[in-house]
């Protein structure tokens, strides 16, 4: 077992890079001065994550050539990819607060929440091309693709049981996995990692990212929302179906509150049952033990990366992402 560093560290690790994000987050609202509308906005939204993108790009970017010149716009990149898909993500669920503050579009309504998230991705991706390698830039374009086209996927399939587990992943690996991927693939392009370090950066991502949503979608049943920033129970009230609910299904298959909730029938009520039920059984443990799953298929081959402290802190990355609450 490879040693781990505290998450702390992994921050101090990362920080150089984090401290350049923020001044580019700064600049970005500075340079809307003339419209102070528009920086209202960005303030809201730019502030208060977890930085788990921009975080694995540089670490990703520091076993061979680690140049911050390319790798801070990088970072930023993939931050503002994934503010701009949760601003667009909370304009559709109607959500009102994120990372413990008022959304976009319960300040100003879902019309400016779509055009703030517009303005977000053209900024995200102006950042990609400030890289200057084309190989990110395209694979910037083919992730935004991805992660629409898994949303399109998730919006079709709401109040719809008869989902597979199959399916239940895809969708997963589009919204949340492939933005993951690119975020330690493209620090390793910046490199000049080797072909078979980008495939293990890559791996590492996907299967990080899958297990980062299945623990998102446990803590919409089991967390605390002072935790997490955002409500609780929101994916059955949204018609998500996600894994613990599939899970309940297949155990309860005739008499369930599911069933309720897909008819749109006394919605809180039927959540709240389903929620339980979820909580009284060994569902939870199931789903985590699936994530740890993919946390071991991220790990898989990290050893055979080169540099001791970046590999160690995503090991640690590792960890964290099943024992986050938040
Ligand atoms: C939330 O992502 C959306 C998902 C993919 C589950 P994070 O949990 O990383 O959100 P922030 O950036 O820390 O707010
Ligand atoms: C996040 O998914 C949206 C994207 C990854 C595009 P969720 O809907 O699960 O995220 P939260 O729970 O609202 O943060
Ligand atoms: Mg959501
Ligand atoms: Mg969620």
């Amino acid at each position: 077992m490879q040693r781990k560093m505290e998450l702390n560290q992994v921050y101090a690790l990362a920080q150089p890079g984090l401290s350049e994000v923020e001044t580019t987050f700064a600049q970005l609202i500075d340079s809307q001065e003339e419209f102070p509308e528009m920086q209202k906005m960005l303030r809201q939204v730019l502030v208060g994550g977890k930085v788990m993108r921009p975080m694995l790009t540089l670490l990703a970017g520091m076993f061979y050539d680690y140049d911050l010149k390319v790798l801070q716009p990088m970072a930023a990149s993939t931050e503002l990819m994934h503010i701009a898909t949760l601003v667009h993500d909370d304009a559709i669920d109607s959500a009102d607060c994120r990372r413990g503050r008022p959304t976009i579009n319960a300040v100003w309504g879902v019309d400016l929440a779509i055009l703030a998230g517009d303005f977000l991705f053209a900024r995200a991706g102006e950042m990609a091309a400030r890289t200057g390698s084309i190989r990110v830039v395209e694979l910037f374009s083919q992730t935004l693709g991805i992660i629409a086209r898994g949303e399109v996927k998730q919006a079709l399939a709401s109040f719809k049981l008869d989902q597979t587990f199959e399916q239940y992943i895809e969708r997963v690996a589009a919204k949340t996995a492939a933005l993951f991927t690119l975020s330690t693939v493209s620090g390793g392009i910046l490199s000049h990692a080797p072909e078979n370090s980008v495939r293990i950066l890559h791996d590492y991502g996907y299967n990080l990212g899958i297990a980062f949503q299945i623990v998102d979608d446990i803590l919409d049943f089991v967390g605390n929302a002072k935790d997490v920033g955002k409500p609780v129970g929101a994916d059955l009230a949204q018609g998500t179906v996600t894994l613990p609910a599939q899970k309940l299904l297949q155990r309860y298959p005739k008499d369930n509150p599911l069933m309720a909730i897909a008819r749109k029938e006394d919605l809180d009520n039927n959540i709240k049952k389903v929620i339980e039920m979820v909580r009284n059984s060994d569902i939870i443990d199931e789903c985590y033990k699936l994530a740890e799953d993919y946390c071991c298929l991220a790990c898989r081959d990290l050893m055979k990366l080169p540099a001791k402290p970046p590999s160690e802190a995503l090991m640690t990355l590792v960890d964290y992402v099943i024992k986050r609450n938040k």
